[in-house]
C-alpha cells in the first residue's frame, strides 16, 4: 500500500531550491524521472511541475533512505525530505536550473508505485500520438506539454485582466440553447422532458452576446467553449474555445482598435514582441486579387497578378474561352522557381493546382537563353514580351498560370502560392505579421440549396452604402465584417450587427426564410429587438489557435488538454460511445442505424 503524507509538509517545488538554501532541510514531492545506482550511492532526478531537483540517498550515511532509494522506479510518486548540498566539484550540471546542488535524502516516501508507462515522460516526445492520445494523462506530464498549459493560462489570464481594465464584463450564457442551424451542424441534445425536442449545444453564443447589448450591459466578453458538428481539419475542433467579445455604441474603427491594443498586449507580455499598430487592413477583394486567399499570409510576396487583357485574343484557346466565359488567366511569378524546381517538380506543382480546382496550370521558365514553356507556342513575340513584363520576370523565374472562374484562380493559385513558399522554405518563422480583412461579401449564393447564405452570419450589417442592392444585387452587398489573420490563419472574426428589427426581418427573408420560419427560429431575438437595441458589434477569437500559434506548437491539439482526433472521437475515453437501453428509453430514443 502507498504511504501517506501524515507528518509531512511539502515546503518547495522541485526547482525552487538553488545554492542559496544549502545547509538547510526540505520536503519536495513528485515523480521520479529516473534512478541510477552507484553502488554505495543512489541518484534520483525527482520531477515536479517546475521542473527536475536531485537527490543522493548515501548508504552509510541513511541506511533506510538509501532502502527506499534502491526500490525506486520511473514515475513513483515520493516524497524526499534532507538537507541541500552543494554537488561535489565536477558532478554540477550547467543545463539543469538546479544543476549545483542536490538534496541528501533523510526520508523518503513512497505515495504511489508506477508501471512503465507507453510513453517517455520528456520533452520533444517522438511517439505516436494516437498512443499520446490514449494515454493523454501522462503525455501531459511532459515539460513541453506542460509549458503550453501554462503559456494558455497566462494568455488567458491577460485577457481577463485586459478587458476588466476596459471596463467589460464577463458574462456566462447558456450551453443548452435552441437549435438555429446556420453556418455549421449542430449538436443536439435530447431532452427527457419534453419529449420529442432537442436542445442544441452553442456553436458560439452570437444570439445571446447581442441580447446582452439589447440588456444594457454594453461591454461582454467571455471566454467560451463552442461546438460545432463539422469537418475536422487541422485548425477545427468539434469543442473549442473562443475568446467571445460584444460592445455597444461602436463601429468597425472602435472594435478594432480595442482588439489591437488587446493583441499588442498579449505578445508584449508573453513574447516580448513590440507588435505596430494599427495593423495593415485590406479589404476582402484586395486580399482574394493579390494573394487568392481571405487570409493571406504576408510573410512572403509571390502576389497574384492578373493578365487576362494580355491574352485575351492569344492563339491559346483554353485563356481566350476562359475570358469569353468571364473567367480570368492569373499567374504567379515564383522567383527562381525555373532554378530550384525540376521538370518533375514542377509537374507537382501542376497536381497541386488541380487537387485545388484547376482544370490546369501552364507554366513559364524563364533562362537566360530563353524561355521553355508549356504553352509558348500560342503566344506572338510581343504577347510574351508583355506578360513576362506584367509579372516582372527575370532570367531564373518560373511562372504560373490558371485560366477559369476566379473562385477556381483565386484557390488554386492562393494555395499553389502556400505550397510553394513551404517548398521553397521562403517564410521566415519567427515573424507574426497581422492583417484586418474587411468588407466581406454579406451573402453568398448557395447552388445546393439554391438560396443566398450569410457569409458570416444573418445578424452581421450591411454597409450603409451597399443597403440599396439588397434588394437588387444581394451578391454584391458589402459587410460590416472583418477577419483577424495571423500569418495566414484566420485567429478571429467579427461584425458591426443588425440592430433594426425591420433589417433583421428582410435579412431573414433574403436568406430564404418565410416570416413563420424567422419567427420560429429567431422570434425571440426579433422581440427583443423592439424594444430598444443599441448598435452593436463584436468578435471573436479562435482561443485554441491562438495559443497554438504564439506557443508554436506542432498541432493546435498540444495547446488543448483532452482533444478530439480526425473523426470527432476522444481516444482516452473512447466517446461518443453507446449507451443503455434504459437511458435511451428515458428520453423516447429508438435507434435506426
Ligand atoms: P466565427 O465562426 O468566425 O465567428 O468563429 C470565430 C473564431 O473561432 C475560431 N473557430 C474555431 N477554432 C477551432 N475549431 C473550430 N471548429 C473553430 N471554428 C471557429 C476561428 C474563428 O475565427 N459569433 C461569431 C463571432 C462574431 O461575429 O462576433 C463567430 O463565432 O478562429
Ligand atoms: P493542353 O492543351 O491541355 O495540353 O494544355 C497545355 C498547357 O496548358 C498545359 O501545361 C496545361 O496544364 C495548361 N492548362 C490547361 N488548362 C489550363 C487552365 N484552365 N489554366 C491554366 N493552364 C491550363
Amino acid at each position: 500500500m502507498g504511504e501517506t503524507l501524515a507528518g509531512l509538509k511539502r515546503t518547495h517545488s522541485c526547482t525552487d531550491i538553488s545554492v542559496s538554501n544549502v545547509g538547510e532541510q526540505v520536503t519536495i514531492m513528485g515523480w521520479v524521472q529516473k534512478q541510477r545506482n552507484l553502488g554505495g550511492m543512489i541518484f534520483v532526478d525527482v520531477r515536479d511541475r517546475s521542473g527536475i531537483v536531485q537527490v543522493v540517498a548515501n548508504q552509510e550515511e541513511n541506511a533506510e533512505a538509501f532502502r527506499k532509494a534502491a526500490a525506486l522506479r520511473s514515475e513513483y510518486v515520493i516524497a524526499v525530505k534532507g538537507k541541500v548540498q552543494k554537488r561535489a566539484p565536477g558532478m554540477e550540471n550547467a543545463k539543469m536550473k538546479t544543476g549545483e546542488i542536490e538534496i541528501a535524502a533523510e526520508e523518503i516516501r513512497i505515495f504511489s508505485k508506477a508501471e512503465t508507462p507507453p510513453i517517455y515522460i520528456e520533452e520533444n516526445l517522438d511517439a505516436n500520438e494516437a498512443i499520446r492520445l490514449k494515454y493523454r494523462y501522462l503525455d501531459l506530464r511532459r515539460p513541453d506539454m506542460q509549458k503550453n498549459f501554462i503559456l494558455r493560462h497566462k494568455i488567458a489570464k491577460i485577457v481577463r485582466d485586459f478587458f476588466d481594465a476596459n471596463g467589460f464584463l464577463e458574462v456566462e450564457t447558456p450551453m443548452l440553447i435552441k437549435s438555429t442551424p446556420e453556418g455549421a451542424r449542430d449538436y443536439l441534445v435530447p431532452s427527457r422532458v419534453h419529449p420529442g425536442k432537442f436542445y442544441a449545444l452553442p456553436q458560439s453564443p452570437q444570439i445571446y452576446k447581442q441580447l446582452l447589448m439589447v440588456s444594457g450591459f454594453e461591454k461582454y466578453f467571455q471566454i467560451v467553449r463552442c461546438f460545432r458538428d463539422e469537418d475536422l481539419r487541422a485548425d477545427r475542433q468539434p469543442e473549442f474555445t473562443q475568446i467571445d467579445v460584444e460592445m455597444s455604441f461602436v463601429n468597425v474603427d472602435d472594435v478594432i482598435a480595442i482588439n489591437e491594443r488587446l493583441l499588442a498586449k498579449i505578445f508584449k507580455e508573453i513574447l516580448g514582441l513590440e507588435v505596430k499598430t494599427p495593423f495593415k487592413r485590406m479589404t476582402y477583394r484586395e486580399a482574394m486579387e493579390r494573394y487568392g486567399s481571405d487570409k493571406p499570409d504576408l510573410r512572403f510576396g509571390m502576389e497574384l497578378v492578373n493578365v487576362s487583357d494580355l491574352v485575351a485574343t492569344c492563339g491559346f484557346k483554353v485563356f481566350t474561352s476562359t475570358i469569353e466565359n468571364e473567367g480570368s488567366v492569373r499567374a504567379i511569378n515564383v522567383k527562381k522557381g525555373s532554378e530550384k524546381f525540376s521538370r518533375r517538380e514542377i509537374d507537382g506543382l501542376v497536381e497541386i493546382a488541380k487537387k485545388f480546382g484547376a482544370k490546369g496550370m501552364a507554366w513559364i521558365q524563364v533562362e537566360e537563353s530563353g524561355i521553355k514553356s508549356s504553352i509558348a507556342k500560342f503566344f506572338s513575340e510581343d504577347e510574351m514580351k508583355a506578360i513576362l513584363e506584367r509579372v516582372e520576370a527575370e532570367p531564373g523565374d518560373l511562372i504560373c498560370f490558371v485560366a477559369d472562374k476566379n473562385e477556381v484562380v483565386f484557390d488554386a493559385l492562393g494555395h499553389l502560392r502556400l505550397e510553394i513558399a513551404q517548398k521553397l522554405d521562403l517564410i521566415d518563422k519567427s515573424e507574426f505579421k497581422f492583417l484586418w480583412v474587411t468588407e466581406f461579401p454579406l451573402l453568398e449564393y448557395d447552388e445546393e440549396e439554391k438560396r443566398f447564405v450569410a457569409v458570416h452570419h444573418p445578424f452581421t450589417s450591411p454597409m450603409d452604402e451597399d443597403i440599396e442592392l439588397l434588394d437588387t444585387h444581394p451578391e454584391k452587398v458589402r459587410a460590416k465584417a472583418y477577419d483577424i489573420v495571423l500569418n495566414g490563419i484566420e485567429l478571429g472574426g467579427g461584425s458591426i450587427r443588425i440592430h433594426d428589427q425591420e433589417l433583421q426581418s428582410k435579412m431573414f427573408g433574403i436568406l430564404g426564410f418565410t416570416k413563420e420560419q424567422a419567427e420560429e427560429r429567431f422570434g425571440f431575438l426579433l422581440e427583443a429587438f423592439k424594444y430598444g437595441t443599441p448598435p452593436h458589434g463584436g468578435i471573436a477569437y479562435g482561443f485554441d489557435r491562438m495559443v497554438w500559434l504564439i506557443a508554436g506548437a506542432n498541432s493546435m491539439r498540444d495547446v488543448i488538454a483532452f482533444p478530439k482526433v480526425q473523426n470527432a472521437s476522444d481516444l482516452m475515453s473512447e466517446a461518443p460511445n453507446i449507451v443503455d437501453e434504459k437511458q435511451l428509453k428515458e428520453l423516447y430514443i429508438k435507434l435506426d442505424i
